[in-house]
């Protein structure tokens, strides 16, 4: 039981600068993480096939996989489907909205708090739910980004393009005078340069994905689930689209832990 994988999906690259912290944080562990570049970008779509798509992820990753824990390194899957994969599966199920409000709130300074995401996430509420149970109510300014995710699929994670859009869709957020920046979508860190020079070196901008790793982390000390035996560190990496391009990029994004990408197939 406790020498099975990680199992941790996103709709593409964005998760593994979640993978990228377990990895660190949790050196014992074996990760298997699943991009599902065949279907991103998850952000425009409807709720329900969002909900759809993390099912049929989870369902691999528990019945073929067979991992016992899952991380849910997508917001936009997150916002949507978390607490349905938590009532199907047996095995723990981590997001990473509430870890990431956590972190921003511990940032802020002038208690403005400004958070990016997908058009899927901004528009659920689950961000804003999440910060009003963690009593983050005042000064949380949400704005959705689209258009962000498709450069960091594509590779350009900097140059003029993505400075003109970035200065576009962060305007109102410099106007309100934010002082952090939560990037709610786990592509966003990738894009921190171009998202870090709009915003003014002033500003935080704090990424999910190290309080993500520490949730996991306190979830396999609390059930006991963490490995007994020291890990091969074989980490895998499956991808539902182009595996020579998930390789390739991938690798760039996470470092070399990243030799291969498998090739997985869902449904439409
Ligand atoms: N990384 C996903 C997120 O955190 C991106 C979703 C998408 O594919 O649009 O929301």
């Amino acid at each position: 039981m406790n020498d099975r994988p990680i199992g941790v999906f996103d709709s593409g690259f964005g998760g593994l600068t979640v993978a990228r912290a377990l990895i660190d944080l949790l050196g014992d562990e074996e990760i298997i993480y699943v991009g599902d570049t065949a279907r991103y970008p998850y952000g425009p779509r409807p709720a329900a096939e969002v909900r759809r798509f993390s099912r049929e992820i989870a369902e691999h990753l528990v019945r073929v996989e067979d991992v016992k824990m899952i991380v849910v390194a997508c917001n936009t899957a997150a916002a949507v489907a978390l607490d349905e994969l938590r009532y199907d599966f047996e095995v723990p199920v981590v997001g990473v909205i509430e870890p990431g409000v956590r972190a921003a709130a511990a940032a802020t300074r002038n208690g403005e708090i400004g958070v990016i995401g997908t058009t899927g996430t901004i528009a659920s509420g689950a961000y804003q739910r999440a910060a009003a149970a963690l009593h983050v109510t005042t000064g949380v300014h949400f704005t959705a980004c689209p258009g962000f995710v498709e450069f960091v699929e594509r590779g350009e994670l900097d140059g003029d393009s993505v400075h003109v859009l970035a200065e576009r869709l962060l305007s109102p957020l410099r106007e309100a005078g934010v002082d952090t920046l939560l990037l709610g979508c786990t592509h966003y860190p990738f894009l921190a340069r171009t998202i870090g020079d709009v915003m003014g070196r002033e500003v935080v901008l704090v990424s999910s994905a190290e309080e993500t790793a520490f949730d996991v982390r306190a979830i396999l000390n609390s059930t006991g689930l963490g490995r007994r035996t020291p890990a091969k560190r074989a980490h895998r990496f499956l991808s539902s689209g182009d595996t020579s391009w998930f390789s390739t990029m991938g690798r760039r994004l996470l470092g070399p832990e990243l030799a291969a990408a498998e090739a997985v197939t869902f449904g439409a």
